[in-house]
């Protein structure tokens, strides 16, 4: 499968940014077992790309660098799919759409990927046959991270992910992302997490720079990097790989991991440390690139 040509009768490509957290406390765990969290959601200018055009039934088919990471999920259990019936049920409509994924996001990495995927599949079909249907409510049934996911500029989340609040503008900084290549699963390290829950801390203040930025990250953490690491333990080495770069202003994890990520000054120092990361380590995924500070 390859990407449409134009003139196919596609609308698109629709851009489906990944997240990094920046921070992801969990304070608490409700009675259903969901954890409460308090977390910056940041997107990143790595994007997965989503056409689509009418169709008398619904079709995925799924292309790029992480197609195969994709293809043992049954088709239906994709939240592209997923979304598009979801949109389809709220709006009592009979819409069908055939949909190409081009999958740049690494699966199951803590990035968001399929939460993104959904969130901009929600806002197209919404926007296409929805009039007024509560997104938010749909973007949480189908998980708590697509939430958040339906903004682009950096929000913080809390409840299960579903609370949000916009923070106001971040200074421009670059993201180096580096992945192990395991899969890890989100609910298998929520339940690996025991001990106290962290305070909520608002984040209240604007940092004027990147310095004030890291300042501000360094006094949070992320909750999930230990049980993550004890799913896979090879997380340890890649934020060791990460914390060794004298360039790094910060280096944590993403979400339930695997994924960590470094803080540069900016997009080409990011680019120039995933190079190097790649070139010592050439079975892991490395991206240089940019956080999405404004739209
Ligand atoms: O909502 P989603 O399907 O993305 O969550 C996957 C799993 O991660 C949940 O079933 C739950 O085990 C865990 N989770 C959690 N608290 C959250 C988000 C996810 O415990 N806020």
């Amino acid at each position: 499968m390859t990407i449409p040509e134009p003139g196919s009768g596609y609308a698109g490509p629709i851009a489906a940014r990944a997240k990094i957290n920046l921070y992801l406390h969990v304070t608490g765990r409700r009675d259903d077992g969901y954890h409460l969290l308090d977390s910056l959601f940041v997107r990143i200018d790595l994007a997965d790309r989503i056409w689509w055009r009418p169709a008398h039934t619904d079709r995925l088919q799924v292309t790029g660098p992480f197609a195969a990471a994709l293809s043992a999920d049954a088709a239906g259990d994709n939240l592209v799919l997923k979304a598009v019936e979801s949109v389809r049920c709220a709006t009592g409509g009979t819409f069908c759409a055939e949909i190409v994924l081009e999958k740049n996001i690494p699966a199951a990495a803590g990035l968001g990927g399929g939460s993104a995927d959904a969130a901009a599949m929600l806002k197209t079909f919404a926007a296409e046959f929805g009039g007024s249907i509560e997104l938010d409510r749909l973007a949480l049934a189908l998980g708590a991270d697509v939430p958040p996911c339906l903004v682009e500029t950096p929000v913080l989340a809390s409840g299960i992910g579903e609370i949000l609040t916009p923070v106001p503008a971040l200074p421009d900084f670059g993201v180096v992302l580096v992945n192990p290549g395991v899969p890890v699963s989100t609910p298998a390290v929520f339940r690996r997490r025991t001990g106290r829950f962290s305070e909520a801390m608002p984040w209240d203040g604007s940092p004027r720079d990147i310095a004030s930025l890291v300042a501000a990250l360094a006094q949070r953490r992320n909750d999930l990097e230990e049980p993550a690491w004890l799913e896979a333990p090879v997380i340890g080495r890649v934020l060791e790989a990460l914390e060794a770069e004298p360039d790094l202003l910060l280096a944590r994890m993403s979400g339930s991991g695997a994924t960590c990520f470094g803080i540069t000054e900016g997009p080409e120092k990011a680019q120039a440390l995933a190079a190097a990361i790649a070139q010592r380590h050439p079975d892991w995924w490395t991206y240089g690139g940019a956080a999405v500070t404004v739209v």
